[in-house]
């Protein structure tokens, strides 16, 4: 033991508690079992690299805040940080749910202390003299072990703190009790001998380092991450993921950006003892975390040294409204604003002091309470209707309301009811607080739901108090109009192709094989591509190029994004779908390109483009029939993957002819992930964003229930019909001809019911085709575009249909599709 610890001691005993926190004089690495070997305030462990210091620190309010006044941390906590950053910042603390009160901290210490039997422990104690408190302490992890008066306390270099036995036997270590967040070197996982599994907790707020509502772990099944009260897992990453397809990412993305290129590496370790990720530095001088902040994301920061602060290079979920009720109860969140977080209309935040330290589990309440009136006297409340915004969590259903009214007047029969939204003559109630309102996309979204939130007669904004009283209000007109019954509005809304027709008919061709995805320069991809010369089409999204890349000669199509906000949305979808899966049916990413405002993706080249050019404008061989059975059953094996083999499902959400590729022998590869979904296995999940294309949308899309992978099945059941039929379901002249549809699906069904499948086939095909395949292939196409998606069956149901594994029986005549037809005979 360094003799000049006691002195230390000794100079900390006068300093005691005065000094400011994350500040004080160094001392030595090791705290030793024995008389006076202890820590006080104002003490401390450094490192030997002299990066990480241990001791006591009572969290300050960072610098500029707008808080004054008393508003002070809950107190002070033993914490390990970095010594060599001006801003205070702990990577670990020990009694974080249990602070020590200004009074306490006289008197606490932290030592190894033995018990009468020879134990000992590190623990921190606050001791007066007639009896002492524990507040804190770390016992021997194994079991079997025990410590004793040769074991010491080492703050490692790592910023490890760990309890050693001679020779060099580990009893403990902070490294296995993670705090909110990781360093470098710890590894961040599960123990499968023991099934400890390591968790970080978000703090409470910014001066208080207690447990909040977000958590992650890595576990059997993967990363999680997951609020607390109530319970819900927003987002996860299978083991598989991460393996094979997160690392890579993880490591192209680093190097593509400038402030951790060249010495972050990540790594995920998967044996029979463990189970862990973890990453590590390569620059001594840099310093970095990854944590779990107080908002629900995970995100990496890096000190810049120029910039004197923490920089966030990356979070995960990207959307910062992904966590569950982020916003808190009665918060709304809208993922383009900033901040993000509000207060829905005539709320105001609960403690406006814990937003202002980040803390917005407390949410927001009402400006003015609800009417409850005892008797028969009717509430005088009022509704306020919230457009384009996804709808809370936790909706009753209403059964017996059967109009807009009856809804309303139900919502305002029961006190405890805030809210409710009517939708495809469906009444939901919310009778809770309400939790998790997001404000949707304006750029991707056509079908909005309405949320009618109740509010006091006095609160109601004066744009809508007029209309919004008894009457179901005129902005629920145009709600209605999309979610009500049959209508016309409604049925336009499946039936008319979006203007908006993205890069696609991309054709890439396939080679090379497959280790991770690769960071592009700018300027190779310019080169490659010959400065963007060779187009191979364009849409809303940006537009696609020919390429060769130079050092391999492979032959690749480049996607450039245009649009900042769509683009980047773009982006982020297809690299963190495709970037992370592989199939023979599905097109295969090379890599990207992210630089400054630069968003490009590098897919393989396909040579025969897409398959709406071969099925609709062929002036060319038209496809024959066993080439259309093999794309239609590939296409049903990509989709049948990403529904069902990755344990984290993707749902495509845009399954056309345009995003169909074929490869040089013709075989189909699904393509354009722009609008892909991650949802958990539960489904629960509502997606936020209304995606897809008119003519392949499944009608759930406009009722606002959550999504699952059966909206694939009905474009794809869309898609079907148009590879038997060679035209559009829909073709561009009968879309300005709003009442005379000649819709196809319709005489599909129909003609299928007569026994007349011949007439249904592509004429150019000239009576050549396997007519049981046929049948086969059309009976399934009516089972997929079944309204309702329970009827509809799985892609791998589908694929045994048509691979002739499985027979089916006949389908009904969907309502809806009926409805049409019975309209286009007027
Ligand atoms: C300090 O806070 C307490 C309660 O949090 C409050 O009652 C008191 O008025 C505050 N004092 C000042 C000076 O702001
Ligand atoms: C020492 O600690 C171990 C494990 O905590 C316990 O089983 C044992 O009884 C303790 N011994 C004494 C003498 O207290
Ligand atoms: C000393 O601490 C013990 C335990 O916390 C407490 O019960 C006792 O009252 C304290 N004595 C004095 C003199 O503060
Ligand atoms: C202390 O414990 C270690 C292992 O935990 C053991 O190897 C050592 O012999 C013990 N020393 C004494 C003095 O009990
Ligand atoms: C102590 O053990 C650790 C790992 O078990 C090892 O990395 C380290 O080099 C050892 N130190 C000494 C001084 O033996
Ligand atoms: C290491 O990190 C420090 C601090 O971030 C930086 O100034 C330095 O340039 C880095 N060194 C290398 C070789 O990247
Ligand atoms: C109001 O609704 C809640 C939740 O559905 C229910 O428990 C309660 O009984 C209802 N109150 C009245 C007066 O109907």
């Amino acid at each position: 033991m360094p003799p000049h610890l006691y002195t230390h001691l000794a100079l900390a005993l006068i300093l005691l508690i005065s000094s400011p926190p994350c500040a004080s004089a160094a001392t030595t690495d090791t705290l030793a079992a024995g008389a006076g070997q202890a820590l006080a305030a104002g003490d401390k462990l450094v490192s030997r690299n002299g990066k990480f210091a241990l001791g006591f620190y009572k969290p300050a309010l960072p610098a500029g805040s707008k808080l004054v006044g008393n508003v002070t941390s809950p107190g002070w906590y033993l914490a390990v940080w970095f010594n060599m950053i001006p801003v205070c910042t702990p990577v670990w603390v020990a009694n974080r749910a249990r602070p020590i009160t200004d009074a306490e901290m006289k008197l606490a210490k932290l030592k190894l202390s033995q018990d009468g039997g020879g134990n000992s422990s590190l623990a921190v104690v606050v001791s007066n003299g007639t009896g002492s408190i524990v507040v804190w302490s770390a016992q021997a992890d194994a079991a079997t072990t025990t410590m004793n008066s040769t074991t010491t306390a080492v703050l490692l270099d790592s910023g490890n703190l760990v309890l050693r036995a001679p020779p060099n036997v580990s009893l403990w270590q902070s490294f296995d009790h993670p705090t909110d967040l990781a360093i470098p070197g710890m590894k961040f996982g599960w123990n499968k001998r023991t099934g400890v599994e390591r968790r970080g907790t978000s703090k409470k707020n910014l001066i208080d380092p207690g447990p909040g509502a977000y958590s992650v772990q890595l576990n059997s099944r993967g990363i999680i991450l997951s609020r607390d009260d109530p319970y819900m897992e927003y987002w996860t990453w299978s083991s598989v993921n991460l393996a094979y397809k997160m690392i890579p990412l993880l490591n192209s993305l680093l190097q593509m950006n400038a402030e951790t290129r060249g010495f972050l590496t990540p790594y995920y370790v998967n044996n029979d003892e463990e189970e862990y990720f973890m990453y590590q530095s390569s620059n001594e001088s840099s310093s970095s975390f990854v944590s779990v902040d107080m908002s629900g994301q995970l995100k990496l920061s890096i000190w810049s040294p120029s910039a004197q602060s923490w920089k966030e290079v990356y979070a995960q979920p990207p959307d910062a409204c992904t966590p569950f009720a982020t916003c808190g109860p009665f918060g709304v969140c809208n993922g383009n604003a900033d901040p993000f977080c509000d207060c829905l209309e005539s709320f105001s935040r609960r403690s406006p002091q814990d937003w202002e330290l980040k803390d917005r589990s407390g949410g927001c309440v009402r400006n003015t309470p609800l009417d409850c009136p005892s008797g028969d006297r009717r509430s005088t409340d009022m509704f306020h209707a919230i457009a384009r915004v996804a709808l809370p969590a936790n909706q009753q259903r209403q059964d017996n309301a059967a109009t807009q009214s009856d809804c309303q007047e139900a919502c305002l029969r029961n006190c405890s009811c805030n809210a409710y939204a009517y939708k495809d003559s469906t009444c939901f109630v919310w009778h809770s607080e309400l939790l998790n309102v997001k404000l949707r996309d304006s750029i991707e979204s056509l079908s909005e739901d309405t949320l009618f939130l109740r509010l006091a007669a006095k609160d109601m904004p004066v744009s809508s108090a007029n209309s919004s009283r008894g009457k179901p209000a005129a902005v629920a007109a145009a709600a209605a109009a999309a979610a009500g019954v049959v209508g016309f509005g409604l049925l336009m809304l499946f039936l008319i192709r979006r203007n908006k027709s993205k890069c696609c008919g991309v054709p890439l061709h396939h080679s090379q094989s497959s280790s991770g995805i690769a960071a592009f320069r700018y300027t190779d991809l310019s080169h490659a591509t010959k400065n963007f010369s060779e187009k191979l089409g364009s849409g809303g999204f940006g537009s696609v190029f020919k390429g060769v890349l130079s050092n391999s000669s492979t032959p690749v199509a480049v996607k450039r994004l245009d649009g900042l906000h769509q683009g980047e949305k773009q982006f982020r979808a297809e690299v963190s779908s495709l970037g992370l899966i592989q199939h023979i049916n599905l097109v295969k990413l090379i890599g990207f390109c992210y630089e400054g405002d630069k968003r490009l993706l590098v897919y393989e080249h396909m040579v025969n483009g897409s398959l709406d050019a071969h099925l609709f404008h062929s002036n060319g061989a038209i496809l024959d029939w066993r080439t259309r059975h093999q794309i239609a059953m590939g296409v049903a094996r990509g989709l049948s993957y990403l529904h069902e083999s990755c344990r984290e499902c993707i749902i495509h959400c845009d399954i056309k002819p345009e995003n169909i590729l074929l490869d040089a022998s013709f075989a189909p590869k699904i393509a354009d992930f722009g609008m892909a979904a991650f949802v958990g296995r539960d489904f629960s999940r509502v997606l936020t964003t209304f995606r897809g294309t008119k003519g392949y949308l499944a009608p759930e899309w406009l009722s606002g229930v959550a999504i699952t992978p059966k909206v694939d099945v009905y474009s794809f059941g869309m898609v079907l019909l148009e590879i038997v039929s060679g035209r559009r379901n829909l073709s561009e002249a009968q879309t300005s001809n709003n009442y005379h549809f000649d819709y196809f699906p319709v005489q599909a069904i129909g003609k299928l019911h007569e026994g007349d499948v011949q007439n249904l086939l592509d004429p150019r095909l000239h009576g050549d085709f396997n007519l049981e395949e046929a049948e086969r292939v059309c009976k399934v196409a009516c089972w997929c575009i079944q309204e309702n998606e329970i009827d509809r069956p799985s892609m791998g149901e589908v694929l045994r249909v048509l691979e002739g594994l499985q027979d089916v029986d006949m389908a009904p005549m969907p309502r809806l599709l009926a409805a049409i037809a019975q309209r286009s005979h007027v």
